[in-house]
């Protein structure tokens, strides 16, 4: 009985915050340094194709800035909290959807172009990855922002600071 009651407290949370369906994972990011505004939302949505993930910024700097999913569930330390990359085979880092998980890693989600305006969308559906089971699930994990571009080289593409982060959850 405690299960249903959490579950309909969680329906209930996401009719008042904008919908969130059940067995969707999502994570607030928000800004890793001192008075930063930068804030946003990652969506982790399973479907038959994937795992669809859609990331939304505001207040970020403009241009293109590495993306990743790193491998613990924490933002402290100005993000270094969330590790590594998450890499569980420990293969060379690169971008997942086009290099597949033998030549890139597991988190490598790439670059979000960030507008003039500070905001930013990234939707992208990656075959490799799950919620919630498996070797390939992101569940429990952080998503983090990154000052610079990820240009793909060793070992972690070079994306400089970690300027947002944010912890993935899963609705029950
Ligand atoms: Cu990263
Ligand atoms: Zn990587």
């Amino acid at each position: 009985m405690r299960g249903h009651r959490r579950t309909w407290e969680w329906v209930f949370a996401g009719l008042l915050t904008g919908c969130v369906p059940l067995g969707q994972g999502m994570a607030a990011l928000q800004g890793t340094q001192a008075g930063s505004t930068l804030s946003g939302t990652a969506r982790f949505t399973p479907m038959d194709g994937g795992l669809r993930i859609t990331v939304t910024v505001a207040q970020a700097p403009p241009g293109r800035h590495g993306i990743h999913i790193h491998e613990q569930g924490g933002c402290g330390d100005s993000g270094n909290a969330a590790g590594g990359h998450f890499n569980p085979d420990g293969v060379p880092h690169g971008l997942l959807p086009k290099d597949g998980l033998t030549r890139a890693h597991a988190g490598d989600l790439g670059n979000i172009e960030i507008g003039a305006d500070g905001s930013g969308t990234l939707t992208l559906t990656v075959p490799a990855l799950t919620l919630r089971d498996g070797p390939y699930a992101v569940a429990g994990r952080s998503i983090i922002l990154h000052e610079k571009a990820d240009d793909f080289g060793q070992p972690t593409g070079n994306a400089g600071g970690r300027i947002a982060c944010g912890v993935i959850a899963v609705r029950p």
